[in-house]
């Protein structure tokens, strides 16, 4: 009796947490400011002196909205990209990076199916617009998620491309078989010419890979082109000054080193045909991200992730992060680690995705390391002796984050502030929240109010930024409320629409349910849908005026409001198409 009464408690409160679950779900954050953002919120575990300062970026998906976000380290929302950062479809790799000789945005976006995408690569300013796409090239598949690095001025994507492959060895005699190569592409960004393409099935066997097909959830069957059977699964592609590229596969649990001059492999490190004795007990598997550090005749330096699991096998207890050095000189070569960051004991094994972003890579031996758990969606960072020094996760619930960064940066958005008003009547207090999506160097907002569209502006007061939302309450009814971001220096940055926010104030029959600080969230609608929409005035308003947002910055001249050049070379050729039809109606 007793034990049914606990668990009817237990299926009640079961079902009051799913519903409250469906009106707020509190792994989001929400601004009243933006009511159209749903940012996974960062919760930051362990924050110790010796942390990195700089901004955390992120990529979670199968979360309400997938896009790029920026975090501080405190776990404030910097930028959420929902809407700007493309045409829908998933963010991945998000990161600053150097385009034109200045810092910008880099990230994918695409449209993804399982652990693969179809897509573009993406470059912003810091002005928040996008100005450069990257796209594959050679009439293959659109470019995947796993690598868009920038190297000078270069960059490297890769591409997924399923090819007809004779299977008959795994039996697939029926008819053509499938393979997913793994294809890498390094286009020259100033002329937009590919200098580089290197595509796997012709230097690596099928042999090397330890994934057979319909093995995994990525491994695919063989059978058609929309299930390639995947046996390399490229994930990293760095490159070195002699132009040589570093590839890191899934499938093959090894680290490839590719000559830039013809393709062929100059050496493998791990995998069933390593060129190198592994020393130390490494034996790593299904690893990502693999970045040299500094490399010569003799040593490679190198970091990498190790997921050592695919989900199916796994090769130790728990992910972690290494440094490697390869010596050359030893016979026969051997391979050895320089440093390890484990995952802490209850994260539990990354099964897929994840990278290690050494902070001062200039200086690996004396640096803090950023890891990026993968399908484990957590951060941490460590000292140069492993020791866990931050740590911080969204709330999982199906989240995961391909790579996650720390990074420096300015923004200064293009757009304006953004303001939401409310009194609970036309005598009561206004409580002002204000937020400005992206801006870096905010520190107060002056906080204006007027009750006529044709009165000036009366400065309120200035207030410190709080938070991504910074919420104030001012004294008295302001029916019109404007703020302007304030930088450190004192100068005022932007101001919200000229035009004003008009006060939200409750009806007296809604103003039961509202407080000084707002209304209820409703959670039922009790509209009879029959019911005919009863008469009501709209909402007045004052008219905006026109102003500028021109930038006064070294990246930007261009307006708010003029198109952004996507493709440099796609306009002329557009007003050339234009042009000649011209000319040709002319002449007919
Ligand atoms: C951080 O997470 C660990 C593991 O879940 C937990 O034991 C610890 O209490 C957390 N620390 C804080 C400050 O939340
Ligand atoms: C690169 O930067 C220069 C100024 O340094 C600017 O004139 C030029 O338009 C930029 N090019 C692109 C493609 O952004
Ligand atoms: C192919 O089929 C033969 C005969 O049924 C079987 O012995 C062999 O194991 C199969 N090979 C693979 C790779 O499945
Ligand atoms: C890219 O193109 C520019 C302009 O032609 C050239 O100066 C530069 O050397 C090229 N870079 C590479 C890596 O090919
Ligand atoms: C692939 O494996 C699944 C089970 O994991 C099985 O249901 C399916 O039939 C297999 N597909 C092929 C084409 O063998
Ligand atoms: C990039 O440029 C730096 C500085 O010129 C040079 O040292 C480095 O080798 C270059 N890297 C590549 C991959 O070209
Ligand atoms: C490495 O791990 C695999 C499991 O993935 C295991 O079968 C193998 O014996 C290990 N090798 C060594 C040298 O420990
Ligand atoms: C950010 O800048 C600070 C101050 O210059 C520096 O100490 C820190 O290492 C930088 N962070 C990153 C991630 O580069
Ligand atoms: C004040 O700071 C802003 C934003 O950082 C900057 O654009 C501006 O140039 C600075 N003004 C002065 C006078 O230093
Ligand atoms: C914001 O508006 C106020 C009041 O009109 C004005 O004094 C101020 O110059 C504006 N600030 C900016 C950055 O445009
Ligand atoms: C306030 O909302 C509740 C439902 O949550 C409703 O029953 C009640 O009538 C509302 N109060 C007023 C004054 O409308
Ligand atoms: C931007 O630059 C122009 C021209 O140099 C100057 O007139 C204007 O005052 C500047 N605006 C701001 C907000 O600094």
């Amino acid at each position: 009796m007793w034990s049914l009464f606990v668990a009817l408690r237990l299926v009640l409160a079961f079902i009051v947490a799913s519903y409250a679950q469906d009106q707020v779900d509190d792994s989001l954050l929400t601004f009243k400011s933006r009511p159209d953002l749903y940012p996974p919120k960062l919760s930051v575990n362990i924050s110790e002196n010796g942390v990195t300062p700089g901004y955390i970026f992120m990529a979670p998906y199968q979360s309400l909205q997938n896009t790029a976000a920026i975090y501080d380290i405190d776990g404030t929302l910097v930028w959420y990209g929902y809407g700007v950062t493309g045409t829908g479809g998933n963010i991945h790799d998000f990161r600053v990076c150097s385009y034109n000789g200045t810092d910008h945005l880099c990230f994918f976006n695409g449209e993804q199916y399982s652990g693969y995408s179809r897509g573009q690569a993406v470059i912003m300013d810091t002005h928040l617009r996008q100005v450069r796409t990257v796209t594959s090239q050679n009439g293959l598949s659109a470019i995947d998620q796993h690598e868009f690095n920038i190297i000078n001025d270069t960059a490297i994507t890769v591409i997924y491309h399923p090819e007809r492959y004779d299977l008959s060895a795994f039996n697939v005699t029926a008819g053509e078989g499938w393979i997913q190569n793994s294809i890498f592409q390094d286009t020259n960004l100033t002329t937009g010419e590919l200098v580089f393409e290197w595509s796997a099935v012709e230097h690596v066997a099928i042999s090397e890979g330890y994934v057979s097909p319909n093995q995994s959830e990525v491994a695919g069957t063989g059978f058609d082109a929309r299930s390639p059977w995947d046996y390399f699964h490229i994930n990293s592609v760095d490159k070195n000054g002699d132009g040589d590229y570093l590839v890191s596969a899934r499938h093959v649990s090894a680290l490839y080193k590719i000559s830039g001059e013809d393709g062929h492999v100059i050496w493998r490190c791990g995998g069933k045909f390593s060129d190198f004795e592994l020393l130390d007990g490494l034996n790593w598997s299904y690893q990502h991200d693999a970045r040299w550090l500094s490399q010569n005749a003799s040593t490679d330096i190198i970091s990498f992730f190790d997921n050592a699991s695919n989900g199916f096998n796994q090769s130790a207890s728990h992910s972690a992060g290494y440094i490697i050095k390869l010596d050359h000189t030893a016979d026969p070569p051997t391979v050895s680690l320089l440093q390890s960051y484990p995952a802490p004991e209850d994260i539990p094994i990354s099964a897929s995705q994840g990278n290690i972003q050494i902070l001062k890579p200039g200086n690996w031996a004396n640096s803090n390391t950023f890891i990026g758990w993968g399908s484990q969606p957590y951060v941490t960072e460590h000292d140069s002796r492993g020791n866990v020094v931050y740590r911080a996760n969204i709330a999982a619930n199906g989240k995961m984050n391909y790579r996650a960064f720390k990074f420096n940066i300015t923004l200064s958005p293009m757009d304006s502030p953004a303001l939401y008003t409310y009194a609970l009547d036309a005598n009561a207090n206004t409580v002002y929240y204000m937020s400005w999506n992206g801006a870096t160097e905010v520190r107060s907002w002056r906080v204006y109010g007027r009750s006529g569209c044709t009165d000036q502006w009366r400065l309120i007061n200035e207030v410190p930024k709080s938070d991504f939302e910074t919420t104030y309450t001012v004294l008295g009814y302001q029916e019109f409320g404007m703020v302007e971001a304030v930088a450190e220096n004192g100068t005022g940055i932007r101001n919200s629409t000229n035009r004003g926010i008009k006060a939200f104030v409750p009806s007296s029959s809604l103003t039961n349910n509202c407080t000084v600080n707002g209304c209820n969230v409703v959670s039922g609608y009790g509209i009879n849908t029959g019911q005919e929409v009863v008469a009501a005035e709209t909402r007045s308003g004052c008219a905006a005026l026109p102003v500028s947002t021109t930038p006064n910055s070294t990246t930007g001249s261009q307006t708010a409001n003029k198109a952004i050049d996507l493709q440099p070379g796609i306009w002329s050729t557009a007003s050339i198409v234009v042009f000649s039809s011209l000319l040709v109606s002319a002449i007919l």
